[in-house]
């Protein structure tokens, strides 16, 4: 049968996630540390969790309106407000990715261009393709930090979308003040929307998060997740705030996709958002160190300051990061190759969202494994 006439010409632009293919090989090895995970190592609060079991027991069970609950709604109104001055459209959105694929497809016409930092969080490329936009990735390699210039240079009279993601995945950089002050300036000054992807804002270690909400409000959606945060990525819960005028097309299309972010998630996010997660925090600032101390006499990296990856550079004496990471799974520690959240095959992501034990017997094995 010949399925490639049935089949969309996007399903040969779009990649399965090179994530689940290195999983996959992974899940054939016994006992391993696995420093890949991409989510926190702890559960949800247990007051979160009693919210969400009593919202389904009190009926919340049906459709929300479509941009969402309305008190959780006016809780980020509210919260922006205080925090930017601004008053902000809000959309409750099915996790971020959900509010992503919102934002390019009220944005993004056929042959569209999308420019964001390489490396970059792998569903960026995939969905800009998704909506028949053309991404451009530019490289911000070593140092991984936003330059303006050669972020200006990617820019043609196609572009239509800045996106940045702060803190990153994968790298754990979170951009300084005049970095998000020259992406604001550059989507109003070519007339730009800039997706500000802030799914690890809770997770800076080394001070606040820079937003440009307030830097170019007619121009900026920013992307907030509490999957991250709570220990709730299952619930798929985030929201998009920015200007009315985009926050309703991305409104019209979540009607008729998504339809609502899930009930009981919704109201016992509300719950969550008056737990006070700081002692994770601490607990993966603590981390953070950990594995940078362990990582330093063997391996280049930037320290990260939020979320929770590092991504150093793999030993020049293997011929890329891929040949590196299969040696590692090898001796059982999981860490996923650059070439997955970049065009260059030079770096790996470990993700310290894991036990001490695991995070000194990864670091000990990857530090053997460099001295070959
Ligand atoms: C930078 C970044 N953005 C978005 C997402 C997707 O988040 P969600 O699970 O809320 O869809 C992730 C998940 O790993 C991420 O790392």
């Amino acid at each position: 049968m010949d399925t490639s006439r049935l089949l969309a010409g996007r399903t040969r632009k779009v990649e399965f996630s090179g994530i689940r293919k290195f999983f996959d090989m992974a899940a054939r090895i016994k006992n391993p540390c696995d420093l890949s995970i991409g989510l926190p190592d702890y559960d949800a609060p247990e007051p979160v969790k009693d919210a969400a079991i009593a919202a389904i027991r009190a009926g919340k069970n049906r459709y929300t309106p479509s941009s969402g609950m309305p008190e959780l709604r006016q809780r980020l109104v509210d919260q922006l407000k205080r925090a930017t001055g601004l008053d902000r459209s809000i959309l409750i959105t099915s996790g971020v990715s959900g509010g992503l694929t919102l934002a390019l497809l009220a944005t993004m016409d056929p042959g569209d261009e999308a420019v964001f930092l390489d490396p970059y969080f792998v569903s960026y490329l995939q969905l800009v393709h998704m909506v028949g936009g053309v991404p451009r990735p530019v490289p911000s390699y070593p140092d991984f930090a936003f330059n303006p210039e050669r972020v200006e240079a990617a820019i043609t009279p196609r572009t239509k979308v800045l996106m940045i993601n702060t803190p990153g995945n994968p790298t754990g950089r979170v951009m300084t003040q005049p970095e998000v002050e020259a992406a604001a300036a550059l989507a109003r000054k070519h007339n730009l929307v800039l997706i500000a992807d802030e799914i690890y804002d809770k997770l800076c270690y080394d001070g606040p998060n820079p937003s440009p909400m307030a830097l170019a409000p007619d121009h900026t959606v920013v992307l907030g997740g509490y999957g991250k945060t709570y220990g709730i990525t299952g619930w798929r819960m985030g929201y998009a705030a920015g200007p009315a005028w985009l926050i309703e097309e991305m409104t019209k299309f979540h009607q008729y996709t998504y339809v609502c972010a899930p009930s009981m998630a919704q109201a016992a996010t509300l719950a969550a958002l008056d737990t006070d997660v700081s002692g994770h925090r601490r607990d993966y600032a603590a981390k953070r160190d950990l594995v940078c101390r362990l990582l330093a006499p063997r391996f280049a990296f930037e320290r990260p300051s939020g979320g929770f990856y590092v991504f150093p550079e793999a030993p020049r004496s293997y011929p890329s990061a891929t040949a590196f990471c299969e040696a590692s799974l090898a001796e059982g520690v999981i860490v996923i190759p650059g070439g997955i959240f970049s065009g260059r095959d030079t770096h790996f992501r470990i993700s310290y969202a894991t036990t001490d034990e695991n995070i000194h017997r990864g670091c000990e094995v990857l530090s053997r494994l460099a001295q070959r």
